[in-house]
């Protein structure tokens, strides 16, 4: 079958839902791609390397349409799109279902089968497919270099001949993924960066990225602000409050602020006020993620930048992804491409429209004649909706439960003992006295070696094997100095152990060199 890449014709929207690096995967799924002219320019693709990756090129979106089997695209289809699509055909787009009623009603009458990217769900097998975190992740950065872009100074402070630079104070409000993104980005750059959520089990991921978590003296409704589902619940009127209360202190002292608190299905709300714009230092820079649902910022205006009377500039863009369009077209090409790799177990270049798999059961909105928006409830619960499994503890009982753990663990380890003993015991009264020597040295060995290993943290098991090199380095040693003599069942065993621990010391290396990349930059 033919998978059909148009241009986007939705004013501004430079992204293409297809690149040529996707496209070589898709014709190993045994999918031919075609490509409407001009398509990729936005992202910085031309035809040409389209054709480089035996991409077809056709001159119009009427051919395109006319030419493919699965349409896949950026934004949802404009009425003269809608036009040009025939019974049978798949599209693959964002859709927003919950707000295009009319359009999902024209898709179905046309016959079409829809899968809509925004519908995957988040769960962890459909990760590779999540284009809203995809596009969040560009949005939280893009903010950043945006903010950056209006802002007079640097981020990181410096000291110079010329004078000292203090670095500048970035405030992140709401660390969903566009907000870790955000965060990520500012701290790299060397500001001093806040994050503020309504969850405080995100506390831990702003910490470890490198910025400070804004606590509230308000822990009885922060943690009922703490998730439905894992999701913020509206705050209480109190605790919304103490929240204005905290971002009017901080105000002044912020240079630039990132916004992108939002409760899923609801409006944005509204947690930078006038005044507290009022009390911002001019030329600091306020950047509105939220925009597009009325903004976090009492002054924001969607799409657009503006600059307050105090000199604080406002920005409401609501495509920061489509500004990034090289970047946010190879990952939305490759959330697409992963969506087809499942839809194509085969790889027999024909979707299998199976509504029993979850991630295509919940992004399909129209099928065979039937609109399926909404899904059924998810048979896997949603990463987010993961709830903590036992109930929160507190002090008192978790000491008595260690206390009573340790009881237990000593009268285990007294039992062992006197079991252990015993053992020794009888085989003392029967074994030569030079054989006992090594066996005591034996068994203490093993003892010490369990006990030392077992209270490590399964976390750390690695490193500890890359350290046991030592240890082989020693039996290495033993080894060699028995392999000359005492007759061939010693020189096997001998060559047995060199063998063995040599496998463990290359095997530590490669670990230890593995692990090590992980924390390299390239
Ligand atoms: P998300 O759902 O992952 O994160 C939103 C975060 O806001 C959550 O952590 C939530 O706990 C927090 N939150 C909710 N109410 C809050 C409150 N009252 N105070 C503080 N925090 C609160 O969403 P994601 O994917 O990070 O997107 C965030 C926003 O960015 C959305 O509005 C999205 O539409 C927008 N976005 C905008 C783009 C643009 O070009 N302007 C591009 C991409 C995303």
């Amino acid at each position: 079958m033919k998978i059909g890449a148009p241009k986007e014709i939705f004013a501004g929207e430079q992204r293409v839902a297809l690149t040529p690096a996707s496209a070589t995967l898709l014709q190993k799924l045994g999918y031919e791609c075609v490509v409407e002219t001009g398509a990729g320019l936005g992202a910085g693709i031309s035809d040409a390397d389209y054709k480089d990756a035996g991409v077809t090129v056709v001159k119009t979106g009427a051919a395109l349409w006319k030419a493919s089997d699965i349409i896949i695209k950026v934004r949802a289809p404009e009425p003269v799109e809608l036009k040009r699509f025939t019974s049978g055909q798949t599209l693959i787009s964002f859709i927003w279902p919950a707000q295009s009623e009319e359009l999902l009603e024209a898709l179905n009458a046309k016959g079409v089968t829809t899968i809509a990217m925004d519908m995957v769900p988040r769960i962890s097998r459909a990760q590779k497919m999540d284009a809203l975190s995809s596009m969040a992740n560009i949005g939280g950065y893009r903010a950043v270099i945006e903010a950056g872009n209006n802002f007079g100074r640097f981020f990181t402070g410096q000291i110079t001949a010329a004078g000292k630079v203090p670095p500048a104070k970035v405030l992140v409000v709401g660390a969903g993924v566009a907000g870790l993104a955000a965060i990520g980005t500012a701290t790299s750059l060397g500001a001093i960066t806040y994050a503020f959520d309504v969850r405080p089990e995100v506390a831990e991921q702003i910490e470890s990225m490198g910025a400070e978590f804004v606590y509230l003296d308000f822990e009885e409704e922060q943690a009922d602000g703490a998730a439905t589902g894992g999701y913020a619940a509206v705050s209480s009127p109190e605790f919304r409050e103490k929240q204005l209360e905290k971002f009017r202190e901080l105000a002044p002292d912020m240079d630039i602020v990132i916004t992108t608190a939002l409760i899923p299905g609801r409006d944005a709300p509204k947690l930078w006020l006038a005044d507290m714009v009022a009390a911002m230092k001019s030329g600091s820079v306020v950047v509105d993620l939220a925009a597009e649902k009325g903004g976090n910022c009492d002054l924001t205006v969607m799409d657009e930048k503006i600059v307050s009377d105090n000199g604080v500039t406002i920005v409401g863009y609501t495509d920061f992804p489509s500004r990034m369009a090289s970047q946010s077209s190879m990952l939305y090409a490759n959330n697409i491409r992963h969506m087809l790799d499942d839809l194509t177990p085969d790889k027999d270049g024909k979707p299998n429209q199976n509504m029993d798999d979850d991630v295509i059961r919940s992004a399909t909105v129209t099928h065979e004649g039937k609109i399926t928006f909404p899904p059924p409830p998810l048979k896997v619960q949603a990463i987010a909706a993961q709830k903590p499994s036992a109930p929160v503890k507190t002090a008192e009982e978790i000491k008595a439960e260690e206390m009573a753990a340790m009881k237990a663990a000593g009268r285990k380890q007294t039992m062992l003992l006197i079991f252990g003993a015993a053992i020794m015991g009888v085989i003392g009264m029967y074994a030569p006295a030079s054989f006992m020597q090594h066996f005591i040295v034996f068994v203490l060995a093993v003892f010490i070696g369990f006990q030392v290993i077992w209270n490590v943290s399964h976390a750390l098991h690695t490193p500890l094997m890359a350290i046991t090199n030592a240890i082989s380095g020693i039996i290495i040693v033993g080894a060699l100095l028995q392999v000359a003599g005492n007759g061939w069942l010693v020189t096997i065993l001998a060559g047995i152990a060199v063998l063995i621990a040599t496998i463990n010391i290359v095997g530590g290396f490669m670990v230890t060199r593995r692990m090590l990349a992980m924390f390299q930059r390239s």
